[in-house]
């Protein structure tokens, strides 16, 4: 469906042509809960993550020039609310190369290659090729690094921040009111460990907390958010060291232990933030279960109902077999490790 939104027209000619391609990502230790910050529009994290960067779930998108702004979503319907999000960012990034008066107008395309069970989400992926799409559109001479790229996608969505780059990414927290040390990296690329991560489809359609509601409530009412903040970094450097040295038991039991925090906070938000379903649990047991057995799988969960397993490329199908069986489940995918988001010149 094509969304418009009417824009001074400029001469279509001042933006490349351009498409982008970012991977989605999941948190292995997770973010929820941003900070205050006085400048307003930054989007900082009250906590860092460490994610893995997904195989074949994507974006893509393009821009060209164009008389009007528009967006178009491949098969999927918008709502206002979605379409200013877009063309708010292509102001952001149109500022942040410095360049001074009105963007110019221009056409958006986007195509999401999500499962489809709806209901995983798609803005880390969405406003990372969104990002890496505008920056190459608008360009000319002057260029943002990779860093300034990734802050720049985080003022979009804070896990957008980790989806410019495959393989295993770290976004920090940071602690300066402008943001500036509130960066991401990658940690490893996707060749570091062959790993994999099934995502089990417990229920059909989009979630009914937006995440960024979720953690506003959660910060104002949760007895627990100071302390999920505070044990966080010892999460995140924990995870980090497991990943490094390959140690998948380390690693997803730093990620179990994340997630149980995070879901144990929005429990405790007033009203209650429950993301999950009966299946979800019984899913989390079953996994459990086939741990038991030798099965060396690890679960984490996010704004959803959705259980993501992280474990070894040789227990995956097994894994995955055995967890299609759970009554209820709708789907199972089993993904890798994704690549680097890229963006290349196309034809006007
Ligand atoms: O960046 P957002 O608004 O999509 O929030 C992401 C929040 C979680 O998915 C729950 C955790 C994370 O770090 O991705």
């Amino acid at each position: 469906m094509i969304s418009t939104q009417q824009n001074s027209s400029s001469a279509p000619g001042a933006v490349a042509s351009v498409r982008a391609v970012a991977h989605s990502n999941i948190a292995l230790v997770k973010y929820w809960g941003k900070r205050s910050s006085v400048v307003p529009d930054l989007n900082l994290p009250a906590v860092g993550s460490l994610s893995m960067t997904l195989a074949d779930l994507r974006t893509e998108t393009e821009i060209r020039g164009a008389d009007s702004d528009s967006f178009e979503l491949a098969g999927e319907t918008l709502d206002e609310g979605a379409t200013r999000k877009v063309f708010m960012h292509l102001d952001r990034v149109w500022a942040g190369l410095g360049h001074p008066g009105e963007r110019p107008t221009c056409a958006v395309r986007s195509k999401n290659y999500l499962p489809t069970a709806a209901g995983l989400a798609s803005s880390a992926s969405g406003f990372a090729a969104l990002t890496l799409a505008a920056h190459e559109a608008f360009a000319g001479d002057g260029r943002l690094d990779l860093a300034q790229l990734s802050a720049l996608a985080r003022r979009g969505s804070g896990s957008a921040a980790r989806s410019l780059w495959g393989g295993f990414v770290r976004l920090e927290a940071g602690l300066a009111e402008d943001g500036s040390d509130c960066i991401a990296a990658p940690l490893a690329p996707a060749n570091h460990w062959d790993l994999r991560l099934i995502v089990v489809h417990t229920a059909r359609g989009a979630k009914a907390v937006g995440s960024t509601g979720g953690m506003q409530r959660s910060r104002e009412t949760s007895p627990y958010f100071p302390a999920w903040i505070e044990s966080s970094l010892a999460d995140l450097n924990g995870a980090q060291a497991a990943l490094l040295t390959r140690d998948l038991p380390r690693l997803g039991t730093i990620m179990e232990h994340s997630c149980f925090k995070m879901h144990a906070c929005m429990f405790a938000t007033q009203p209650p933030l429950v993301y999950w379903n009966g299946r979800t649990l019984d899913v989390i047991h079953a996994l459990w279960s086939a741990r038991e057995d030798g099965l060396m799988g690890y679960a984490t969960s996010d704004a959803g109902p959705h259980v993501k397993v992280l474990c070894s490329a040789e227990h995956a199908p097994a894994l995955a077999a055995r967890l299609a069986a759970v009554p209820g489940v709708e789907a199972v995918q089993s993904l890798s490790t994704g690549p680097d988001a890229y963006v290349e010149r196309i034809e006007p």
